[in-house]
């Protein structure tokens, strides 16, 4: 008689929480009965601490919360503020739906594309730039309108993009 498959075991996550995200982990759980809700919060944690969600954070994610691993993938991947590939120091998001584009989303998007060198999602040489065509940014009375890590720049213009660049650099 043949015998069942053995599953192999899960790998353990190549990450470990440091201390203090593993007291923001903690203190994220505790608001929630079931360990599952706290995805979000604990995604978020993992993006603070390595400023992208890499698979071994998305493992570490899973681990933690005793989730499968693809579930968390699905949801990473499901909510754009999520990143799943290196971020320059300073993320550039453009919204570009239909409030920022005709307050002239396409044009602020092109100009910072020539200025920085580079295209939607990529990062500039240095590290300093990540640029971002997004969805709205719930700003639409002050568009057009990005992101800058978490800080929102909101009535931009070509010259404003300048000046606020120059103080990022
Ligand atoms: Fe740009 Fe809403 S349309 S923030």
């Amino acid at each position: 008689m043949s015998q069942a498959p053995v599953m192999p075991q899960e790998a353990p996550p190549a990450l470990a929480w440091p201390a203090a995200r593993a007291a923001e982990v903690e203190e994220a759980l505790s608001h929630y009965p079931n360990p599952r809700s706290a995805v979000l919060p604990v995604l978020w944690i993992a993006q603070r601490e390595w400023g992208w969600l890499s698979p071994s954070a998305l493992r570490l994610v899973a681990h933690t919360l005793d989730l499968p691993e693809p579930e968390v993938f699905g949801i990473a991947t499901f909510y754009t503020m999520f990143n799943l590939e290196p971020v320059g120091r300073h993320h550039l998001q453009v919204c570009m739906t239909l409030s920022c584009s005709i307050m002239g989303a396409d044009r602020l998007f092109k100009h910072l594309e020539h200025t920085l060198g580079i295209g939607h999602g990529e990062t500039t040489k240095d590290g300093r730039f990540t640029l971002r065509r997004v969805e709205c940014l719930a700003a639409c009375g002050g568009g057009p309108c990005m992101q800058v890590n978490f800080d929102y720049h909101e009535n931009l213009d070509e010259a404003k993009v300048d000046r606020l660049l120059e103080t990022l650099r």
